[in-house]
């Protein structure tokens, strides 16, 4: 071969080596381009982008759900509507079903060996995409960079209205028309939702949260993080409300699942709902992160873990009422600890910093584009100024006021109810609706607990008033300063004694006797009304208008200034798809993390002192006589988690991890340690994906479970195909003795 032959080639080794080694980006689903293809391609993946993601046949887009507008995703595994996500997604569902049923199945596990023993589980529903549309030139028609704010907002929300109600199909779909880059695009997408779905089987806590918040957001990891869900149709297959007579939805498609494990190197990708993320956070925004807003955050959550921990060590019942909501506020009080470490750790004000001194270079080298651009950044700090004094007291707003206590809420949501069902002219509440308030309390305090609410209340809010500055915080705070004489408890024990809201004999007391003066001059209705008065008046004289104006300009911007870099919107709950291979890495110097792990690292863990680290006899049992029927890998380990370079975020907990064929090779569950500032700055050599391995799923619903009826439902893959591999990129074609590119890209 001549010289320059073999140099370009070895050039183009290089760069796409290098694409091929860069796994950012949350790519929307309908918008794989030739790029991602041939990065996918050359990754190992045997499938085309339409095999991805198309509307005229089925497709794995089709495979893939949506859990309660974006909660968490999941993926069907039947033909018979058998569904696959973490436990930790149905983590709240069980633990309602099991105080329900006083049958504890977070603690013990739920199986269904047979279909009519699945259960249903109430307000919780499921979503297949149907299709997305680029609405972009619609909603932005005639729109430029020199339209008023006000307008643009205006005009943006009446065509994005529009577009949402025609695309509805008479009430079969639900739209939602979404913004991409920061107003930038627009895509609407169109969901079919079903709402009779029933749990089929989850293992106990110590096997789908075995680690605890001591292991969350790291590795290594042997956490079993999965359950398993049914979707209910009607004889047409179409959505209906729960009803015997439903029938087991037929999805479109589902997953094969591989029964043939995972390699290093080898292809992964994850499709799934990916909730939201912040790439293109300013240095501003970091800096306002790392000194005000997070710790802020973690100092309540703090308080608030404390406070709920103690009632539930001493209770059981109360530990059960209290499950989910611990965990909600432990694991972002956790994530919040690692993002802010992250982001100093890896400088990531630094970086931002560069790639603003480039931007404003660019934007500065051309009138026309100095005219548009030039000034985004400077409107994004003065933003940035402008909110930072009033960070900690809009967090604390959230955190403590909204989110502390359950009284708060509670007495928003019932006392909005009752004000509804009021009838102002007949003064007085019909019969039909008061029935409806009395259903309403009847669901209300199953999951309550009064004496640790109020505890709650008082810890809470005495950390607000102390932490915040007089003038930043909720009106009915004067009440407490002025009546009460600051003291919270005081305050407190008037109120949780008179409210209507605080336990179900006051409700239940309210509705015999329902007035309207009962409600105004209920404490608990007044603080609620005050701390929601606040939080929509919001602080300062920020223009939230200038925010978007300078966000929108830059990521505008950016994109034109490196026009040859593909840049993925960020997440949005809308389905991505992230492609990437099973990597290990090196967690700080000296230090490495393999790509697995096995079934001694349970036992290595196992500490029956601790309830994050029991483990279950039978598990137990099973592992010291290494029963593990077919699922062991070929060296007879068992696999229980591993990792990928996949970039997912919140919202993709549940996800599929696709090989290059298609099938179903593991679960995604969390992020490392490690990465944790991720969400708003990529790090290709930190940041992993974690999984739980699909043969340890199989493993506990057969071997520990006995649920072998749910095995047979799957089409389980046990034999590789022989694939011929693709032409990868649209390289020079290689020559007698050189090395294939596809060995060399693997590395
Ligand atoms: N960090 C995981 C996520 O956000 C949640 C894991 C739940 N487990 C736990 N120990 N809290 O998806």
């Amino acid at each position: 071969m001549n010289p320059m032959k073999k140099l370009l080639i070895l050039l183009i080794a290089v760069t796409s080596f290098s694409a091929i080694k860069a796994n950012e980006g949350m790519w929307l689903v309908s918008l794989l381009n030739k790029m991602n293809e041939a990065e996918m391609k050359g990754l190992g993946l045997n499938l085309s982008a339409q095999d991805i993601y198309d509307i005229n046949n089925a497709s794995l887009k089709d495979a893939i759900v949506r859990l309660n507008y974006g909660q968490c995703t999941a993926e069907m595994i039947s033909d018979q509507g058998l569904v696959l996500t973490n436990h930790h997604c149905a983590y709240d569902a069980i633990q309602t079903l099991a105080i329900q049923n006083g049958d504890d199945y977070l603690t013990k596990g739920f199986w269904a060996y047979e279909k009519n023993q699945e259960m249903p589980i109430k307000d919780f529903v499921v979503s297949f995409l149907e299709r997305i549309e680029d609405v972009s030139a619609r909603v932005l028609e005639g729109i430029d960079h020199t339209t008023p704010e006000a307008d643009r907002a205006a005009l943006i929300a009446e065509r994005s209205k529009a577009i949402m109600e025609e695309s509805t199909n008479d009430g079969m779909y639900e739209t939602e028309v979404k913004s991409f880059f920061y107003g930038n695009e627009f895509y609407l997408m169109v969901y079919k939702t079903y709402s009779d779905v029933r749990l089929v089987g989850n293992p106990p806590e110590a096997i789908g949260k075995f680690g605890g918040d001591t292991d969350n957001w790291m590795w290594p990891r042997h956490t079993g993080d999965f359950s398993m869900l049914r979707i209910y149709a009607d004889a047409d297959n179409n959505p209906a409300g729960y009803s015997e007579s439903n029938k087991p939805y037929a999805p479109k498609h589902h997953l094969p699942v591989s029964a043939l494990g995972v390699g290093e190197g080898d292809y992964a990708m994850i499709m799934g709902y990916p909730g939201s993320t912040d790439r293109y956070l300013s240095s501003f925004g970091v800096k306002q992160a790392i000194d005000v807003a997070n710790p802020a955050v973690v100092e309540v959550r703090d308080l608030k873990l404390k406070t709920m921990k103690s009632h539930m060590d001493e209770d059981p019942q109360v530990r059960l009422m209290y499950a989910s909501k611990y965990a909600g506020v432990a694991n972002y009080w956790k994530y919040f600890i690692g993002q802010t470490k992250g982001l100093k750790r890896l400088n990531v004000y630094g970086q931002k910093q560069a790639i603003e001194r480039d931007f404003q270079q660019w934007a500065n080298a051309d009138g026309e584009r100095k005219e548009k651009y030039g000034s985004a950044l400077k409107m994004m700090e003065d933003h940035y100024t402008a909110t930072t004094p009033y960070v900690k007291a809009d967090k604390y707003l959230v955190e403590a006021g909204i989110t502390g206590a359950d009284i708060v809420l509670k007495a928003w949501r019932m006392g909005n109810g009752i004000q509804r069902s009021y009838d102002a002219e007949a003064k007085e509440f019909p019969a039909d609706k008061l029935a409806g308030l009395t259903a309403q309390g009847e669901g209300s305090y199953s999951e309550y607990n009064e004496m640790l609410d109020k505890d709650l209340f008082v810890k809470v809010m005495t950390m607000y008033m102390k932490n915040v500055p007089a003038d930043q915080v909720p009106a009915i705070f004067q009440t407490i300063n002025g009546k009460y004489k600051g003291n919270v408890q005081k305050f407190a024990d008037k109120m949780y004694d008179k409210s209507i809201f605080a336990n179900k004999e006051n409700f239940d007391a309210f509705i015999a006797k329902p007035k309207m003066k009962t409600l105004e001059k209920d404490l608990a209705w007044q603080f609620a009304g005050s701390v929601i008065a606040l939080y929509r008046t919001g602080f300062g004289d920020a223009d939230p208008v200038a925010y978007d104006q300078s966000y929108r300009l830059f990521v505008d911007g950016l994109r034109q200034m490196n026009s040859s870099k593909n840049y993925s919107p960020d997440a949005n709950s809308t389905m991505r798809v992230t492609y990437g291979s099973v990597q290990d890495y090196f967690p700080a110097d000296a230090k490495h993390y393999d790509y697995i792990t096995t079934h001694k690292g349970i036992l290595e863990k196992e500490d029956p002192s601790n309830p994050e680290f029991i483990v279950p006899s039978k598990l137990k049992e099973l592992i010291e006589n290494e029963d593990f029927g077919s699922y062991a890998d070929a060296n007879g380990d068992l696999i229980v988690c591993f990792l990928t370079d996949n970039d997912i975020t919140g919202g993709n907990s549940g996800s599929p991890v696709i090989n290059g064929d298609g099938h179903l090779i593991g679960l995604a569950f969390d992020g490392n340690w490690e990465a944790m500032s991720g969400d708003i700055a990529f790090e290709q050599e930190l940041q992993r994906t974690i999984s739980v391995d699909i043969r340890y799923v199989l493993f506990i619903i057969d071997k520990f479970a006995g649920a072998t009826n749910l095995i047979e439902e799957m089409d389980l893959v046990t034999e590789r195909k022989t694939v011929i591999p693709e032409p990868v990129l649209e390289m020079a074609p290689v020559e007698d003795g050189d090395i294939p590119m596809m060995d060399q890209m693997r590395d």
